[in-house]
């Protein structure tokens, strides 16, 4: 691969494919942009416009990826639907192109094994496009913690609390892949936003690992009545019965006895959050307030009436804490989408694939954050039943290092 011409195709050019495209991927010069695939050609055809109006040639176009796969790319971006993620990722690693996929849920074990396997059989590199995990905060969080400064972590929560009732309950007139999924399963179908990072902090799959899980889901209300105030007491969305219930919380146990709990929430109107909470026995940083808490110091001594205002104060702790990706990202420019999150996660897949470095998220984060979904799907129709996560690293979990940065 020539590292100043790396030949891309793009799979996926709905609402992500087409931002991705142009925040993050044009600017970069290194990139040749040789095809993109949708199965709906209007979203194609605007993919390619965009291409030949920046670089002057028109892409090559292809319905079905698996032709995309035999054009002479040498990597492929997966910001297709989530039934597609898996799949299009084994094809193309055994046909040797480098894989870099947006984000979603497994909806099996035997797909999960299935991408460790065919990674291990065929060592083409693949990375989950998990951005939160170069979330400012959370690199941050994750340098205090590398520096001791929590102690220990004990537990941690996170969210992906994200009111999507518009979306999902326009999924007929977008061809939105979240409608299907609501209609059809009940589980914690997107964890990995909350629990990339949380796992990033927790080293798991490099010293600890996720062993059990307990899901539990609320009845669904949320679409139902949002689509009678959108669409009419009369829609058929309006009396549907979806699967998925409106609230999930999952609690994962890990091998040393930590706990973690995501909650799924996107059905009933609320703001945006993440809720990174990291809790150690020195220290606490809330998102509920955006606070760090230490042990020991004055603050904790003087209890909350003093810790009010403290309200907001993770900024104070920017100019000795700032992880030295941001420390770098801030000098050169900020760019791209999501405050920056999606050109650091795209920086550091092409600087592991030119330079030939493991992936910073690598197939065994990707086959076990995405397993939640299944996982969790599991114990909720068992009522809530503890489910055991597998192992992917097959034991190798307690011989790889932690990472320093990623
Ligand atoms: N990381 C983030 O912050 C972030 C933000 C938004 C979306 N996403 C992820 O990006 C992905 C796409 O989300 P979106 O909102 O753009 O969805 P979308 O529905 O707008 O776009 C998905 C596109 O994939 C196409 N597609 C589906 N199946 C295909 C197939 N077999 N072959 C070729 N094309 C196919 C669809 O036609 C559509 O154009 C999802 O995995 C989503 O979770 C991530």
């Amino acid at each position: 691969m020539d590292k100043n011409n790396i030949k891309i195709g793009i799979i996926g050019l709905g609402c992500r494919g087409i931002s991705m495209l142009e925040s993050c991927l044009l600017e970069r010069q290194y990139l040749t942009f040789t095809a993109v695939c949708d199965v709906c050609e209007d979203r194609m055809e605007q993919a390619a416009d965009i291409i030949e109006k920046a670089r002057g040639i028109r892409p090559l176009m292809f319905a079905d990826y698996h032709d995309m796969l035999k054009c002479g790319i040498d990597a492929i971006m997966i910001f297709s639907a989530w039934e597609t993620h898996i799949p299009v990722s084994v094809d193309a690693m055994k046909a040797g192109i480098a894989v870099a996929c947006e984000v979603g849920g497994a909806y099996n074990l035997d797909q999960c094994f299935e991408l460790v396997k065919v990674y291990e059989e065929t060592k083409t590199p693949i990375m989950l496009l998990e951005n939160c995990c170069y979330g400012r905060t959370e690199l941050m969080v994750f340098n205090m913690v590398k520096k001791g400064l929590f102690g220990d972590v004990i537990h941690c929560e996170g969210g992906y609390r994200h009111y999507l009732a518009y979306e999902i309950t326009r999924g007929e007139e977008n061809c939105h892949y979240r409608l299907r999924n609501y209609m059809n399963r009940n589980c914690e179908n997107y964890p990995t936003h909350e629990l990339g990072p949380i796992a990033k902090i927790l080293n798991i799959n490099r010293g600890n690992r996720m062993v059990s899980l307990t899901s539990t889901s609320s009845r669904q209300q949320g679409l139902n009545e949002f689509a009678a105030f959108e669409k009419g007491p009369d829609h058929p969305l309006a009396s549907y019965p979806f699967a998925q219930g409106d609230v999930v919380t999952t609690v994962i146990r890990c091998a040393h006895g930590e706990t973690i709990t995501i909650v799924l929430d996107t059905s009933l109107p609320r703001y945006y959050s993440r809720n990174f909470n990291i809790h150690g026995t020195k220290a606490l940083y809330t998102e509920d307030n955006r606070s760090f808490y230490f042990f020991g110091n004055e603050q904790h001594e003087k209890h909350d009436f003093v810790w009010e205002k403290e309200w907001g104060n993770e900024k104070e702790y920017r100019a000795e804490h700032e992880h030295p990706i941001w420390k770098k990202f801030l000098e050169e420019g900020v760019q791209g989408g999501h405050d920056g999150m999606d050109w650091l996660e795209l920086n550091a897949f092409f600087d592991a694939l030119v330079n030939g470095k493991e992936m910073p998220i690598d197939v065994y984060d990707m086959a076990s954050w995405m397993a939640i979904t299944c996982l969790s799907e599991e114990s909720i129709a068992r009522g809530s039943a503890p489910v055991a996560i597998p192992d992917f690293t097959n034991g190798m979990w307690t011989m790889r290092k932690p990472q320093e940065c990623f």
